[in-house]
């Protein structure tokens, strides 16, 4: 076959071939370890089920731990880093400190992956993978992960200061942040749908119960006020979706549509703003709040990722090489 093609003929396939493929440096791609640590994925899953089955909220803690390492320089593992005497880190940003969870399922299932491939896998990559298995763990929507990532070299507390979204925003401002990293509203309404599990503190939802102006059902407040006094308690802990806390369903949409968002974020997706047909559909179709959160993530996990010969693979998540 290959004698029917001359050899400039064939030098100039490959030098196109490398030329059309420069700009794919920059793409992630589902088969990225496929070679170099084939059983990457699999020794993540098992590190995550067996995470998950000890601590069923650990699903939600993963899920949530991608999305604030996405949010702040990319999906590029930044939140992973501890603060040393030169760097201020993400960590204990104001979004995340007390609140952020799952570092020693990151640490466990990278010790696992570079006991098989060290080197290789990136933690940016391992964060991402854990989101999809977290998810999976619950009964939650699965995805194809596009992997690639690379691991940042630096972290900071004041971008994470300034680009995670805080429980009081208003939805002007949630949208305009998403839409700041390249998620529609209807991205930004199918990923806070990852509130049908987990649990937020008291200090989060407190102003909420207790405004007596608050968009919320009254017998709601009422409760959650029992276990979140007016002073004091603030890292009571109350189930973000308080139906079905622990999986992964679309009863957070019509726990929204009767009043009951936990927090003023989640009851501003549906308080008579450009929202609420969002909200409205998800809660009578899991199927399509199941697609579309599962597309929203691949989207997340996209955003400005360390790709080629950028940043580096981290031996330890938590500190830099
Ligand atoms: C739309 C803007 C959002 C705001 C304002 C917000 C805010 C919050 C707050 C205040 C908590 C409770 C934290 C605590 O008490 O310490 C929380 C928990 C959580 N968030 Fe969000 N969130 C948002 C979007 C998202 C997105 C996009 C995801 C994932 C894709 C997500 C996943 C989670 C999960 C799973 C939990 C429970 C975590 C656990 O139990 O450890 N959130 N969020
Ligand atoms: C983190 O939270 C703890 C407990 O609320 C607090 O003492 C500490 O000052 C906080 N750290 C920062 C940097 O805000
Ligand atoms: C809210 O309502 C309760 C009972 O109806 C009342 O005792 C309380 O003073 C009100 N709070 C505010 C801030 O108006």
């Amino acid at each position: 076959m290959g004698s029917r093609f001359s050899f400039p003929f064939m030098v100039l396939t490959i030098v196109l071939m490398i030329f059309s493929c420069l700009p794919c440096q920059a793409q992630l791609s589902s088969s990225f370890y496929d070679n170099t640590c084939p059983n990457a994925l699999s020794s993540i899953r098992t590190t995550i089920r067996s995470a998950v089955s000890r601590e069923r909220r650990m699903a939600a803690s993963l899920v949530r731990l991608h999305f604030h390492d996405c949010f702040v320089q990319g999906c590029d593992g930044s939140i992973l880093l501890d603060d040393t005497p030169t760097m201020t880190g993400e960590k204990l940003a104001r979004n995340n400190n007390q609140s952020v969870r799952g570092f020693e399922v990151v640490d466990d299932a990278k010790a696992e992956v570079e006991s098989i491939c060290p080197g290789v896998v990136s933690c940016a990559d391992i964060v991402a993978v854990a989101a999809r298995d977290a998810s999976v763990a619950v009964g939650g929507p699965s995805w194809t992960v596009k992997l690639g990532r690379r691991d940042s070299t630096s972290a900071s507390r004041n971008l994470a200061n300034a680009n995670l979204p805080s429980f009081t925003d208003s939805l002007e401002s949630l949208i305009s942040l998403f839409d700041s990293k390249g998620l529609s509203a209807r991205d930004m309404v199918a990923l806070s749908g990852s509130h049908t599990i987990g649990q937020a503190r008291c200090l989060t939802f407190r102003g909420r119960i207790y405004d007596n102006a608050s968009d919320i059902d009254a017998g709601f407040a009422t409760t959650r006020r029992r276990q979140c006094p007016a002073t004091g308690g603030d890292g009571n802990l109350a189930p973000l979706d308080l139906v079905t806390p622990n999986s992964f369903d679309n009863n957070y949409f019509k726990n929204l549509i009767q009043k009951k968002g936990l927090l003023q974020s989640d009851q501003v997706l549906f308080s008579g703003g450009s929202t609420d047909s969002i909200v409205n559909e998800y809660s009578r179709s899991p199927s399509t709040f199941s697609s579309d959160f599962a597309s929203a993530m691949v989207k997340m996990g996209d955003i400005d990722p360390l790709t080629g010969s950028q940043g580096e693979i981290r031996r330890r998540c938590n500190v830099v090489n």
